[in-house]
C-alpha cells in the first residue's frame, strides 16, 4: 500500500537525511523510479502535477501507483506536486493521495495563508499532511504556464508566522534554485536556509533540484531540506534515451522496446540521486 508521506519525511528529518521526490508524468516513469529505487533500497515520493492531472487523470494515476506500491519492497508515497486549486487538492485527497502541496506562492501574504490554511482543515482530517510554499521560486515546472519571474527570497521570520498560521506540514523556501535547467551560476543561499529551519523546526522541500550539484545537495540536506524534488534531470534523461533508441533501431516499432533505453537512462538519474541521501534507519 501506499505509505504516510509525513511519517517518511518526519523520519528523514529527524535523521538529517531526505527522501527524494520524482515526477511522474506516465506509467514508465512512475514503474522505472519505484524499480531504482528498490536497487538502492530507498524510500521514495512519486509526484504529479496539475498538468499531469489533466492529461492522466486522478483515478488512473493513483490506481497506478496504488498497484505499483503493493508490489515494491520499498515505502512509496504518492504526492500532488505545486496544487493549483482547493479544488485540485480535494481531488487527489478522494483519490487517495497521500500528501498534497498547495502553491500559494504567487498570492499575497495573507492570501497564500489562507488558502493554505483552508487546505490544510480539509486535509488534516484525513490524515493527510500539507506542502505549501512562501517565496518565488523562479522557472516553472510546467512550461506551458512559463513566465520567468524575479526570484524572491523567502524571509525566515515571514516563514515562521507563515508555518504558525497555517498549519502546514512541510514547507518549500525560495533560496535560490529554480525549476528547470539553470542558465548561469547556481547561487544558493545556506545561512537562509538554515535560519528558516531553526525558526519552523519542520521538513523543508528544495523545488528545482534538477541541475544542482550534489555537495550542495547534500549541504541543503544537512540544512533542514527533508524533500528534494527532480522533474527536469528524468525528461532529458527519458527524450534522450528514446532519441537515441529511434536513431539505432529506425525500424523498430514496438512500443514496449521503444522505451527501454529511455527508461534504463532514468533508472541511471533516479539511483544516482537517491545515493545522495544517506540510508534511514528502520
Ligand atoms: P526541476 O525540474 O528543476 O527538477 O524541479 C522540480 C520541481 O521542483 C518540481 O516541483
Ligand atoms: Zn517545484
Ligand atoms: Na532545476
Amino acid at each position: 500500500a501506499l505509505l504516510s508521506t509525513k511519517g517518511l519525511l518526519e523520519t528523514a528529518y529527524r535523521n538529517r537525511s531526505a527522501v527524494f521526490a520524482f515526477a511522474s508524468h506516465n506509467m514508465e516513469l512512475m514503474k522505472t523510479i519505484v524499480e531504482a529505487a528498490e536497487e538502492t533500497g530507498s524510500p521514495v515520493i512519486l509526484q504529479t502535477t496539475p498538468a499531469t492531472l489533466r492529461s492522466t487523470k486522478v483515478k488512473l494515476l493513483a490506481a497506478m501507483a496504488r498497484a505499483i506500491a503493493e508490489e515494491a519492497r520499498i515505502p512509496v508515497a504518492l504526492h500532488l506536486d505545486h496544487g493549483d486549486s482547493f479544488a485540485t487538492v480535494a481531488q487527489c485527497l478522494r483519490a487517495g493521495y497521500t500528501s498534497v502541496m498547495i502553491d500559494g506562492s504567487r498570492l499575497p501574504l495573507k492570501e497564500n495563508i489562507a488558502l493554505t490554511r483552508r487546505v490544510v482543515e480539509m486535509a488534516h482530517p484525513m490524515g493527510v499532511p500539507v506542502e505549501a510554499e512562501l517565496g518565488t521560486i523562479v522557472g516553472t515546472e510546467e512550461p506551458s504556464a512559463a513566465v520567468d519571474g524575479q526570484a524572491v527570497f523567502t524571509d525566515p521570520a515571514t516563514a515562521e508566522t507563515f508555518v504558525s498560521h497555517t498549519g502546514v506540514d512541510f514547507l518549500a523556501p525560495s533560496f535560490g534554485t529554480a525549476h528547470g535547467p539553470y542558465k548561469g551560476e547556481i547561487r544558493l543561499d545556506f545561512p537562509r536556509l538554515a535560519e528558516i529551519s531553526r525558526r519552523v523546526s519542520i521538513p523543508l522541500v528544495m523545488h528545482g533540484a534538477s541541475g544542482v550539484p550534489e555537495n550542495s545537495i547534500q549541504l541543503a540536506i544537512a540544512n533542514g531540506v527533508s524533500k528534494i524534488n527532480i522533474s527536469t534531470e528524468l525528461k532529458q534523461a527519458f527524450t534522450q534515451g528514446l532519441r537515441d533508441t529511434l536513431e539505432e533501431n529506425p525500424s523498430e516499432t514496438d512500443p514496449r522496446k521503444l522505451f527501454q533505453s529511455a527508461k534504463e537512462a532514468v533508472k541511471q538519474v533516479v539511483k544516482q540521486k537517491l545515493n545522495l541521501a544517506r540510508p534511514i534507519p528502520g
